[in-house]
């Protein structure tokens, strides 16, 4: 396997839990996810088969990635990671919610991002291996 590969997959394989922010493309999740993924999954000792995965993500449009996340918790299912299903945080219009620093400045959806920390946090210590 390709060297960044092999450290990806290390830094994954000594993680508690995976959380994963996505945009959408084109109704699904970027192709460069889907490379990372597939990468993980290689193998007899793929890092993905029992590790906690959470979800989120954060589009322009709309819908706030929720095709993109559906896409994305089809084929992690099939990695057989421990997926976690809610809460769910889809944010959309998100070009509105950070200030020209990159900073997020919605209380709204901060406080989503700290309630599925805490999900993750007890999802993790219920599926750790
Ligand atoms: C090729 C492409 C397709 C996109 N398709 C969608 C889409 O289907 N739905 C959506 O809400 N946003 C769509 N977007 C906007 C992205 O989700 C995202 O908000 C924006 O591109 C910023 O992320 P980036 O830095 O990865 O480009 C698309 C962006 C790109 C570049």
């Amino acid at each position: 396997m390709p060297t960044t590969v092999q450290h990806l997959r290390q830094a994954v394989a000594r993680s508690d839990g995976l959380l994963i922010a996505t945009p959408e493309y084109n109704h699904s999740f970027p192709g460069v996810l889907k490379n990372v993924i597939d990468w993980l999954s290689r193998g007899s000792d793929s890092v993905l088969v029992g590790k906690p995965v959470a979800v989120i993500g954060a589009s322009t449009g709309n819908w706030g990635t929720r095709l993109a996340q559906a896409a994305l918790r089809q084929v992690l299912t099939a990695t057989e990671a421990r997926v976690m299903l809610s809460p769910m945080l889809f944010v959309a219009h998100a070009g509105g919610r950070f200030d020209r620093h990159g900073t997020l400045n919605d209380p709204k959806v901060r406080e989503a991002l700290i309630q599925i920390t805490i999900a993750f946090e007890e999802w993790i210590f219920l599926h750790s291996k």
